[in-house]
């Protein structure tokens, strides 16, 4: 009786209706968001603890970004790059200097400032490197998540991902991530780019052996080829430093960065490198008509402005400690796995006990929020402006899910 006078099931029906099914979403319709909370169209609370695969590593809805977007929305909102409007150079300002780079190119999603990233690595290739016409490669690691584009698809290792997208885009050349091994062996006088993530987010928050990172920034150097870190999901605080390589104290030569750019409320993607790298685009060559929109623009540029204090970084390195102490707890009643960085972890459920799709249709039900990512793996990526109770109260459901 109390079912039918529910709203979810419905909309559940109805959105799997009329919408393609590209997703597997979780049963719950939201529909208002505050910080580290979502409420859906029956009024249940959850604690957020994906943050929208950490686009919204600031919470839903933070005032500051907010009052940003309401002031642009009544100004001005769209010129497209024909013209330049007045927000547009202190994004890139504030952005490359956050980077420590020279230059910015702004895009909306975050494959496309990987298509951004490829596109700059083969132009400097052949007209600075000098490799010859049409020959250039870029290497790449094994459980690699850049995005969906058909070109990204052709070197991803996950069948799901690729299988009858062909004819696959050649020029990318696919090694075991964490092995620097296999990386230098790779690496050819045509290589242009070596394109990895710092940790690997969709495959389960995988944190590459100490020493990998510095070793493959050592290598590159060595052999005249860019290091471009993929910085969209691990960027941006979520690990408790800016990037996820400042860990180890490592500079890529380009930066890829999206999703917590866009503060949660619009698209905002970027590439950020030196001139010497960047300047190989010409007028012509590369685009986009919403990249570096007024409204983009704003919003971003606060983004920029709450990294620039550290805050974010700090509470993420923080509270993760109390993140990874609550979860080690649980190694060996439920979890045989633990990965944690920040406010970013990768939990292994025992594959006897449950799925992951399991286990976090189970957080759902008592009113936690999180997504699995293969098999028995799920991501927690809560906003940054979660609290130590709300992180207890995280861990503590897991504890009563895993408890069965
Ligand atoms: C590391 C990484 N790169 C690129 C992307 C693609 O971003 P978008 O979905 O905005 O195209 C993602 C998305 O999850 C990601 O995690």
């Amino acid at each position: 009786m109390i079912e039918d006078m529910l709203r979810t099931p419905s909309a559940v029906r109805d959105a799997e209706k009329y919408t393609a099914h590209n997703y597997h979403p979780l049963p719950v319709v939201i529909s208002s968001a505050e910080g580290a909370w979502l409420t859906d169209v029956d009024g249940k609370r959850y604690l957020d603890c994906l943050a929208g695969y950490s686009a919204l590593n600031f919470g839903h809805r933070h005032p500051q970004l907010i009052a940003a977007a309401h002031a642009q929305l009544d100004r001005l909102t769209l010129t497209s790059r024909a013209f330049i409007h007045d927000q547009f150079a202190d994004f890139c300002r504030e952005l490359a200097e956050l980077c420590g780079k020279d230059l910015v190119l702004p895009m909306n999603t975050g494959a496309e400032a990987v298509e951004t990233g490829i596109k700059v690595a083969r132009k400097w290739g052949y007209q600075v490197k000098g490799v010859p016409a049409g020959q250039a490669n870029i290497v790449v690691a094994e459980g690699n998540f850049h995005g969906r584009t058909t070109t990204i698809v052709s070197f991803s290792t996950d069948e799901d991902a690729r299988a009858d997208f062909g004819p696959y885009t050649p020029g990318f050349t696919v090694v075991p991530y964490g092995d620097l091994d296999a990386l230098t062996a790779a690496i050819d006088e045509n290589t242009v780019a070596v394109l990895l993530e710092p940790i690997q987010g969709e495959q389960g928050v995988v944190v590459p052996p100490e020493g990998y990172l510095p070793g493959v920034r050592q290598v590159c150097t060595d052999r005249d080829v860019l290091f471009i870190a993929d910085e969209i999901q691990s960027g941006l605080g979520r690990t408790g430093k800016t990037f996820a390589c400042d860990h180890e104290g490592v500079v890529p030569d380009m930066y890829l960065l999206g999703k917590a750019l866009g503060g949660g409320i619009i698209p905002v993607s970027a590439v950020a490198a030196n001139a010497d790298v960047l300047g190989v685009l010409k007028p012509g060559q590369h685009g986009s008509t919403f990249g570096g929109n007024p409204l983009a623009c704003a919003v971003a540029i606060e983004v920029v402005r709450l990294l620039a204090t550290g805050e974010f970084q700090r509470r993420s390195a923080e509270l993760g400690e109390r993140l990874r102490t609550g979860l080690e707890g649980l190694v060996g009643k439920g979890l045989v796995g633990v990965r944690v960085r920040g406010l970013w972890a990768g939990l292994d459920i025992d594959p006897a006990l449950m799925s992951g799709r399991e286990a976090c249709e189970r957080l759902a039900a008592r009113g936690v929020l999180a997504k699995d990512t293969h098999g028995s793996t799920i991501r927690l990526a809560p906003p940054l402006v979660i609290t130590e109770e709300e992180i207890d109260l995280a861990v503590a459901t897991l504890a009563e899910v895993l408890a069965g």
